[in-house]
């Protein structure tokens, strides 16, 4: 889509994207645990960390690839136990979203890294919850669940945490998959997404991060999701590109992620902008922020410098989240609204 936007100088741009309403749909709430509050929910629950400081964790965080990651980041949610730290958790992500101007947040959790440590799956859905209706009551942003199955687990296993989360099913808007991509492939859980699709679940699945282009196009006709989160491995398939683009579906796309876990050498080489001019709705978000150094604002500020995204572009940014989100038709019209108005206001 197209639009014709007021002149907004290029100085003027770091202030607008600041400024910009918008939805994050890709954010893991165990990825926004800072160190400080690792070490603070550590002593509140006495769990001993393998680490001296917050300044000796932080150094941990030096990933090479998605494995890498997600074998710290597992260990950093071992702190959280009763259902007020998942409230806390929740909330710190919420201010720093709502001062990021999001709207609307999407947030993936994964009950399994908890369940199989003893924390019933009640504790984290209702702290939560919680966290999601103190958000809109103090910063009128909207928020909602979605429940990531991890695909290095077994499809049985992933059956039981559905059958374990239906008594909470109003808290939860969606499922997704995440975890190691490599060797789990989307038809590993054909069978439990359908379940999901017929209880009534919006479908969202990851692929194409470090996996193939084809995992993205298995996601879509095996698993029938309805947003792909990352997908940058896309460009690599030509027929894929104008298949996404020509069925606008979302890819939640997340650039510090992806600079830190090394799915591109540097953020200047990053194909946000080749998804963008190839007319796909793509998305930005922050993944993890707390391990890849930053908040959803951060990832577009850094990904618009390293790759001359312009004013055009952040405008589209900001109407693809509010298209690709789960939110009520009303909701996604006041939003664009604001975005229009924020663009006024950006007028050089
Ligand atoms: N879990 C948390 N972050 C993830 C990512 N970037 N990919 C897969 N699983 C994840
Ligand atoms: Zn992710």
């Amino acid at each position: 889509m197209s639009q014709t936007l007021p002149p907004i100088a290029a100085a003027r741009l770091p202030a607008l994207l600041a400024a910009l309403p918008k939805a994050e749909l890709h954010m893991h709430i165990e990825g926004s645990l800072e160190p400080e509050m690792i070490f603070a929910l550590a002593a509140r629950n006495g769990v001993a960390l393998p680490y001296a400081s917050v300044d000796e964790l932080r150094r941990a965080y030096a990933f090479t690839d998605l494995q890498s990651f997600l074998d710290i980041y597992y260990a950093g949610a071992s702190v959280l136990r009763t259902e007020q730290d998942f409230h806390d958790m929740g909330m710190a992500y919420f201010e720093r979203a709502a001062a990021d101007q999001v709207r609307r947040a999407e947030i993936f959790f994964d009950p399994q890294t908890h369940t199989a440590r003893g924390v019933p799956i009640a504790t984290v859905i209702r702290g939560l919850a919680r966290a999601c209706a103190d958000a809109q009551a103090r910063h009128g942003l909207s928020a909602a669940l979605i429940l990531c199955f991890l695909r290095h687990l077994s499809e049985r296993e992933a059956f039981e945490t559905l059958e374990d989360a239906l008594p909470l099913r109003e808290h939860v808007i969606g499922v997704g998959l995440d975890s190691s991509e490599l060797g789990h492939p989307p038809e590993k859980f054909a069978r439990v997404f359908a379940r999901c699709r017929e209880l009534g679940f919006r479908l969202v699945a990851h692929a194409g991060e470090e996996g193939p282009p084809d995992y993205i196009r298995r996601a879509l006709d095996v698993l029938s999701v309805e947003r792909i989160d990352h997908g940058v491995q896309a460009v690599h398939d030509t027929a894929l590109m104008q298949r996404l683009a020509a069925e606008r579906i979302p890819l939640t796309v997340c650039p510090l992620s992806n600079q830190k876990l090394r799915v591109f050498p540097e953020l200047r080489d990053h194909n946000l902008k080749a998804l963008l001019d190839a007319g796909l709705c793509a998305t930005v978000n922050s993944d993890d922020p707390a391990y890849f150094g930053g908040y959803v604002n951060d990832n577009f500020q850094a990904v618009f410098a390293a790759t001359g995204l312009t004013a055009q572009h952040a405008w589209q940014l900001a109407h693809n989240s509010f298209e690709a989100s789960f939110a009520a038709a009303a909701d996604k019209r006041r939003w664009r609204q604001q975005l229009d108005e924020c663009f006024e206001r950006h007028r050089t």
